[in-house]
């Protein structure tokens, strides 16, 4: 953890970032089973408007190496759109930037590895606002002891930035397009949009 601390804090740009970020073998594991690091998405030109965080990459993003390209990113963008949100505005990172073998959720000592990755990526980009998706990301931003329902639709100042933890897209698709998490994820995108505009 802090070799990668080490090694992210001293790149310069996000471009030097991404360069030193796509090699990292820091989780034997992880590395050995990986086909990309999923380093994440900028948008071209400037600062992102907000940051969309999720877990860790699964099967289609470590296919392609891009964040949030298979079934969660697919409804991601669309209910993004429903918010009034674009993707194409936002950076799109992970808590951790290799899969996890069979989609398992990242061990805490994997995150803690790569969490000087997205430390150097929050300093670099500077989203003034902070999408956490899911459970890992809220964790990471809110602590440890994190209960989404109870920190959810509304936003959390740290370290400056407005936080907004909610559901994870995958949690939409698995509870139906009826379930609470939709509704819920929908419902703080709209948040943002609103805290946004
Ligand atoms: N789920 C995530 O948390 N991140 C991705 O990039 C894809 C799916």
């Amino acid at each position: 953890a802090d070799e990668v601390a080490r090694v992210a804090a001293a790149a310069p740009d996000w471009a030097t970032l991404a360069a030193v970020n796509r090699p990292c073998v820091a989780c034997p594991e992880l590395a050995a089973t990986r086909q990309h690091v999923v380093v994440g998405d900028v948008p071209s030109g400037g600062r992102p408007r907000f940051a969309l965080i999720g877990e860790a990459p699964g099967a289609n993003e470590d296919e392609t190496g891009r964040p949030f390209v298979g079934r969660s990113g697919a409804l991601l963008d669309q209910l993004l759109g429903e918010a009034g949100l674009s993707r194409s505005e936002a950076a799109v990172l992970n808590i951790v930037k290799c899969r996890p073998p069979g989609n398992r959720t990242p061990k805490a000592p994997e995150v803690a590895r790569c969490s000087g990755w997205l430390r150097r990526q929050l300093e670099l980009l500077d989203p003034p606002v902070v999408v956490a998706l899911g459970l890992s990301a809220a964790k990471w931003f809110l602590g440890p002891r994190t209960v989404l329902a109870q920190v959810r639709a509304r936003p959390h100042e740290v370290d400056g930035r407005a936080v907004w933890a909610t559901y994870h897209p995958s949690a939409a698709i698995r509870f139906g397009p009826r379930g609470a998490p939709r509704a819920g994820l929908l419902e703080d995108l709209t948040a943002v949009a609103g805290a946004l505009a």
